[in-house]
């Protein structure tokens, strides 16, 4: 460890820093599946129905917002708004993180409220500031009147009480493990492939580890240890404070704390993983950081109290943008349709 890193690790909770030590350089190359949970395997039917409903703004009260309306997978796997807009222009407080690689992650959201993708595919329709929905039952209603959903739900889940909230949870999940991003420059640079990555990134790749970034940014996600699925790696942001706390309004959300109500969580956050950020502008919680560099400087300047010069800003770019993984190419699936039936208009 060197000694930013030392004095960082006296400032994380002491099973933080415990975990620091493995993990610090151990930046993995992200595999090319994801695991199942047991009461969830994944199938053929469940991702080809879970890409629908993933699709479909039926899922949304005035039928006008998917989840991919927010969650992009023909590009970033974001908005990139600064905080997404549901039904009606609604506005949340916090920005859209991307869907790409979510299967890796252990805690879900910026406050690591959802353990699992299936908890979390629960949240987004009967938000009223995203789809709206009245109830899960006016959910699981409309997927009923739609004839060829039900056939779905019934070959991927069997014939009893096949089409559930839960199981609409289930499908979505089981297509979200599917979307990966192999292969960035970075992971084929750690698979012996030594001209994958830029001199410059390279160069930023140093820079990021000298400076510390990655006592938090550490593994294959960029997003700290490995913990087991439920558990997040939380940190304080900011951690120190500076002119960009008011200019970007870094603390009235007050994170994890929202979540536990514990006062120790107050201003904690997960950490974010890194791959494909260069694709997910603007940054942050609250989406304030318009441009990458603008992040870097900022990360520098909270998290380590550190102000990098301008070419270490531009390594560090360079660095994150080899952290950009091969989008996979999404097909638009065909949504069935309910004959002489519009589904949302007979809706109160
Ligand atoms: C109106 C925009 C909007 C819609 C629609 C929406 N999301 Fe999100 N999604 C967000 C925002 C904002 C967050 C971050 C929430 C937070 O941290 O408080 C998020 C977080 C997530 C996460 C966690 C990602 C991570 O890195 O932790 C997943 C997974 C996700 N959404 C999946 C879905 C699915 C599945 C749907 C459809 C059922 C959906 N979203 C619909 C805006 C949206
Ligand atoms: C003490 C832990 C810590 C350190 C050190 C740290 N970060 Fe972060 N980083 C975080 C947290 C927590 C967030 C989430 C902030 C939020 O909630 O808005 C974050 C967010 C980011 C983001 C924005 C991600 C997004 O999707 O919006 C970038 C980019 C980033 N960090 C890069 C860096 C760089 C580069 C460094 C080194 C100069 C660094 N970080 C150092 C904890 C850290």
């Amino acid at each position: 460890m060197n000694l930013i890193q030392t004095k960082l690790s006296k400032l994380l909770s002491t099973a933080a820093a415990a975990l620091l030590a493995s993990s610090i350089a151990n930046a993995g190359i992200l595999p090319k599946a994801a695991l199942t949970p047991a009461d969830n395997l994944t199938t053929a039917e469940k991702v080809e129905l879970g890409k629908q409903l993933f699709f479909d703004p039926r899922l949304s009260f005035d039928g006008t917002i998917s989840c991919n309306s927010c969650h992009n997978i023909m590009s970033s796997g974001t908005d990139n708004r600064a905080t997404s807009s549901g039904i009606s222009g609604r506005r949340g407080v916090r920005s859209a993180p991307t869907i790409w690689n979510a299967a890796f992650l252990t805690a879900l959201s910026w406050d690591g409220r959802a353990a699992t993708l299936e908890e979390q595919a629960k949240e987004p329709p009967l938000d009223p500031l995203q789809m709206g929905m009245p109830s899960e039952a006016a959910v699981v209603e409309r997927l009923n009147a739609i004839p060829a959903y039900v056939a779905q739900f019934k070959t991927a889940f069997g014939d009893k009480d096949a089409v559930s909230y839960d199981n609409m949870a289930k499908a979505i999940a089981a297509f979200e493990r599917t979307l990966i991003t192999p292969n960035s420059p970075h992971d084929r640079f750690l698979a012996g492939e030594k001209t994958a990555m830029s001199e410059q990134a390279l160069r930023g790749k140093k820079v990021f580890e000298q400076s510390g970034c990655n006592t938090c940014h550490s593994g294959t996600n960029f997003a700290g240890p490995s913990l087991p699925i439920g558990q997040g790696f939380y940190q304080r942001f900011p951690s120190y404070s500076s002119e960009y706390n008011k200019k970007y309004d870094l603390s009235s959300d007050k994170g994890r704390y929202e979540v536990t109500k514990v006062k120790k969580d107050m201003n904690r956050w997960r950490v974010p993983s890194l791959r494909n950020v260069a694709l997910t502008a603007p940054y942050f919680h609250n989406g304030s950081a318009s441009t990458l560099d603008e992040a870097v400087r900022v990360m520098a300047k909270t998290q380590l109290n550190l102000k990098l010069s301008e070419q270490r800003v531009s390594d560090i770019v360079a660095f994150l943008e080899s952290l950009n993984g091969e989008l996979p190419k999404i097909n638009m699936p065909r949504l069935p349709g309910t004959i002489n039936n519009s589904l949302v208009s007979n809706m109160k």
